[in-house]
């Protein structure tokens, strides 16, 4: 497949230096975006054509566009992180950009060549470069390719011409605060995903899904929802936007990757982060009572979440109907905190690269 050419077309009024700065200041979770953008159609005559970076702003769309009623859509998160050495790195790309095309594949979408994905987001990140905040802290510029229908019609059916976009904003610590364990609402009513669903694929679908139940976590005063598999409601599957580890002493459990759920780059990371720090991790599956009764009695010693925006966070409280528990005395448990460390300091240049995760891009 053609790998289109992306054609630059600078905004002619970026934000000035104090503007940009005073948003990277406090950049909050994708509150700002940055100058440009890049974008790419697809049509069923042409193919991948027309790349090109553009000012960020406003898309024009006919109100029978097919994504407004049918939900053709699918999005990627990936964060370009700063190196000490003033250089920019993303994590994984290829990672994100294979999921890409297996969402598309699911959502009967066209792929976009792992190349070209890569491409798109490395030429954003090279034009936005200063938006990329400064090494040190926890911030990074997040990345979100995604891809739409264009087409006008009211026909349920794939469209036959699509836009792929990448938007980037510069997000911080906030969502990453790792000295405030979540509080997590076992939803026992409401279900994410089912087999056979688009449980695995990154598409909104999924997220309007799990809106009412964030509502009624929120009403109990939890921040974030764990959902359980459709058919048993018994097994353990995630949360709304990042996978769940299990940690008992010296081991590190995962769900399995079902179909029903997110195969998650930071999950898949982690796996191998904790083997190489003598960790025993494993891939299985972990009831609703299991999980109750071992923190009860002590042998289940921390429970964290991961994902790109959350990187690691440990669950200090979990509540479903008739009960509430801790672990790790709802505190951030030693071993989350260690695999946290060893994966930022990764993405972050600070240590080597072994694995060969970073991908420089400018
Ligand atoms: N699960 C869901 C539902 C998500 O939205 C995300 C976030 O992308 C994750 C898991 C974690 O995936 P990743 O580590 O690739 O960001
Ligand atoms: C991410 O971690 O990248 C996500 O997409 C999670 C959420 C913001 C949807």
């Amino acid at each position: 497949m053609v790998v289109p050419v992306i054609e630059i077309i600078p905004s002619k009024s970026i934000r000035s230096d104090a503007e940009r700065e005073a948003m990277l200041a406090d950049p909050g979770f994708g509150r700002y975006f940055t100058d440009h953008m890049v974008t790419i159609k697809w049509s069923e005559k042409r193919g991948w054509h027309e790349g090109q970076l553009v000012p960020y702003g406003p898309l024009s769309m006919d109100p029978a566009n097919m994504t407004l009623h049918y939900a053709h859509e699918i999005f990627e998160g990936m964060k370009a992180y700063r190196h000490p050495d003033g250089e920019v790195a993303t994590f994984r790309p290829e990672e994100n950009a294979e999921r890409f095309r297996r969402s598309a594949r699911r959502l009967a979408m066209p792929e976009l060549p792992v190349e070209a994905f890569i491409k798109a987001c490395d030429v954003l990140v090279d034009q936005d470069e200063l938006w990329v905040p400064a090494h040190g802290g926890e911030e990074a510029l997040y990345l979100r390719p995604f891809m739409i229908a264009t087409e006008v019609g009211l026909g349920v059916r794939p469209a036959d011409e699509y836009l792929f976009l990448v938007i980037a904003s510069p997000v911080g610590a906030l969502s990453t605060d790792v000295n405030k364990p979540m509080t997590i609402w076992l939803s026992e009513d409401h279900v994410r995903a089912v087999p056979g669903g688009i449980g695995d694929a990154k598409t909104g679908g999924n997220y309007a899904a799990s809106l009412l139940a964030q509502v009624e976590a929120t009403t109990r005063g939890c921040d974030q929802v764990c959902y359980l598999d459709a058919v048993e409601r018994r097994w353990v599957e995630e949360l709304g936007g990042m996978n769940l580890y299990f940690v008992y002493g010296d081991k590190i459990v995962t769900p399995p990757l079902t179909g029903s759920l997110l195969p998650g780059i930071t999950r898949d990371s982690i796996l191998t982060v904790a083997r190489d720090l003598g960790y025993v991790a494993e891939e299985s599956r972990v009831s609703v009572d299991q999980w109750q009764a071992d923190a009860e009695n002590g042998t289940l010693t921390e429970v964290f979440a991961c994902g790109t925006a959350a990187v690691l966070t440990p669950v200090g409280t979990v509540k479903r109907t008739g009960a509430t528990w801790r672990q790790s005395g709802g505190q951030p448990g030693k071993v989350t905190l260690k695999l946290r460390e060893a994966l930022l300091n990764i993405q972050q240049g600070l240590v080597e690269d072994k694995h060969g995760w970073m991908h420089m891009v400018a």
